[in-house]
């Protein structure tokens, strides 16, 4: 799986004077059902999260407030996505290894999982990863 199979997806933005609203919905927004909705908050400065990979989990990750950065990894490429706004979500595929960094003060990241939450279906280390990947390339 490509990098480029990672995207940034624009949301249905709706402005009004009363204040903005946008939505996510499946099948229109994202390509999978969303088993789970989890959020990261009160995240100290300079900490990390996320660092690990999934093997059957698709997500979309935004940014409700604030911004913070997700590195994509798929074993040789790296990509950095800055989001900073609640009308974009970042669509990611299974098979990518990623992390969530440079929170902003306030930050809220809300992740649409299309899983519920299964600890084997990480993977936590990146040399795991890797040989992950070689191995899961020989079957391409
Ligand atoms: P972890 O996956 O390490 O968080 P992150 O990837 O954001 O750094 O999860 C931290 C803890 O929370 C770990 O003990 C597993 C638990 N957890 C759940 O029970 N349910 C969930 O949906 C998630 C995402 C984590």
């Amino acid at each position: 799986m490509h990098l480029n199979s990672c995207r940034l997806v624009d949301l249905p933005k709706i402005e009004d004077p009363r204040g903005n609203l946008s939505f996510v919905e499946e099948g229109s927004h994202i390509p999978f059902s969303i088993e789970r909705v989890y959020w990261i908050y009160d995240v100290p400065g300079g900490e990390t999260r996320g660092g690990h990979a999934v093997k059957k989990q698709q997500e979309m990750i935004v940014s409700l407030s604030g911004s913070f950065d997700v590195v994509v990894d798929d074993g040789t490429t790296t990509k950095r996505y800055h989001l900073n706004r609640s009308y974009f979500g970042l669509y990611i595929p299974a098979g990518f290894w990623r992390q969530m960094e440079d929170f902003s003060t306030n930050s809220l990241a809300m992740v649409l999982s299309s899983t519920r939450y299964d600890e084997q279906d990480y993977i936590r280390d990146h040399e795991g990863f890797l040989a992950y990947k070689k191995n899961s390339q020989q079957y391409i």
